[in-house]
């Protein structure tokens, strides 16, 4: 399982520092590849010298040092996994701040590897709420947390707060590289968010759509193991954690870039694409002219995106599409079924406050029938239709 994997160790400071020596020559002994980060605190607790001959490679601990070559963001991109162990109450308070003043810092904010903190601390510092504040909020970030253990600690006390035992965390760590959940190994496109359709430089057209559903549906296929991308147009709301993200404007870069994420086995299209664009957009914003009538903007069709992956030569294998309806709800969703040639259609009613809000009421159109879904909160509905994804094991 970590065999050649990159792994970059962060050890920050506790007592619990020279368990991560033998942690590391277990890693070794399966074959990873190590680089270690040495904070200000680790370096207390252990020697960068003992740290470099036991990882096989040298240490880092400066963050000035490398930035010729932008170390940093080297070290960001080399590491297919990130652990910090120990993680100080100290450092989880950073990370959860993002703060970037040293190079662990800095690395944890640039990389896109999964991150495993593994805690080491006093039993009231880890009971401290800000400490389950940082906690909590790391997670829903998508950081998985290792222990910590319950027992005896340096101090003459027990509690929480110990580091898990190197075996357990070399076991937390090769969980990071198995594939998990019923869609492992698949890929995920999903559209999410409202498109901008510009009418001069300073104008455009758009909708309500607040990418709420979207953005939770991208959500719960990589919290089943999908390699997820998600294309979203402009947005208020954060990222999804574990998800790649491609931001666009228009309709047209949209498709653009649903086409470029090909192949996927699955595609779902939850954007409220802009049906019409300004046939012309206006090199210069356009001027109100005293006296002058309001002028008529010529409209051009916009690409159906949905149409084209559903047709297109590398198709999804399960193409799913949404219908925002304010009325006849389920007869323009049978048809568009259809017409746009998906599988299946997530068909609401977006008369009342559904767009934009965090509740959704929506009926699964598939060519087998209609199944009515009760209301419910838009990150449930995604997790229902991720399990029916998975059902159905494209
Ligand atoms: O035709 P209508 O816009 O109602 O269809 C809605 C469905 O089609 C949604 O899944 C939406 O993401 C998709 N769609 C699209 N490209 C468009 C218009 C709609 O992908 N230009």
């Amino acid at each position: 399982m970590l065999r050649g994997r990159r792994i970059l160790l962060i050890v920050s400071g506790s007592v619990a520092a020279y368990k991560v020596l033998i942690l590391a020559r277990l890693l070794r002994a399966e074959g990873a590849e190590l680089r270690a980060v040495l904070t200000a605190g680790g370096a207390r607790f252990v020697t960068k010298e003992s740290l470099a001959a036991i990882t096989g490679a040298a240490v880092q601990d400066d963050l000035w040092a490398a930035e010729a070559e932008i170390g940093h963001i080297r070290l960001a991109r080399w590491a297919e996994a990130v652990v910090v162990a120990p993680a100080s109450a100290n450092r989880l308070a950073q990370m959860a701040q993002g703060l970037a003043d040293d190079l662990a810092g800095c690395v944890l904010l640039a990389t896109r590897a999964p991150v495993l903190v593994a805690p080491a601390m006093n039993p009231a510092m880890w009971e401290h709420p800000a400490t389950r504040a940082n906690i909590a909020l790391l997670a829903a970030r998508g950081v998985r947390v290792a222990g910590p253990d319950d027992g005896p600690m340096a101090e003459p006390e027990s509690g929480p707060g110990r580091l898990v035992e190197p075996e357990a965390l070399r076991a937390a760590i090769a969980a990071l590289f198995a594939p998990r959940g019923l869609l492992a190994g698949r890929h995920a496109l999903v559209t999410s968010g409202p498109t901008q359709e510009p009418i001069d430089p300073v104008r455009y057209i758009a909708n309500r759509s607040s990418g709420r559903q979207g953005h939770a549906i991208a959500a719960a296929l990589a919290a089943e193991g999908a390699r997820v991308t998600l294309v979203t147009g402009p947005v208020a709301i954060p990222d999804p954690p574990g998800v790649s993200v491609v931001r666009v404007t228009t309709a047209r870069e949209m498709l653009a870039a649903c086409e470029a994420a090909l192949p996927a086995e699955i595609a779902v299209c939850a954007a409220a694409v802009a049906d019409w664009r300004v046939a012309e957009e206006a090199g210069q914003k356009l001027k109100k002219t005293p006296g002058a009538a309001a002028p008529t903007l010529a409209m051009a069709l916009n690409p159906d995106i949905l149409a084209t992956l559903s047709r297109h030569a590398r198709r999804p294998r399960l193409v799913i599409g949404f219908a925002a309806e304010t009325e006849h709800v389920l007869e323009h969703a049978r048809e568009k079924l259809e017409r746009k040639g998906c599988d299946w259609i997530v068909a609401n009613d977006v008369s009342g406050d559904v767009m934009g809000g965090e509740e959704n009421a929506v009926h699964l159109v598939t060519r087998q029938g209609v199944e009515q879904w009760p209301r419910m909160p838009k990150a449930r509905v995604a997790e229902q239709l991720v399990a029916r994804i998975a059902a159905f094991a494209p």
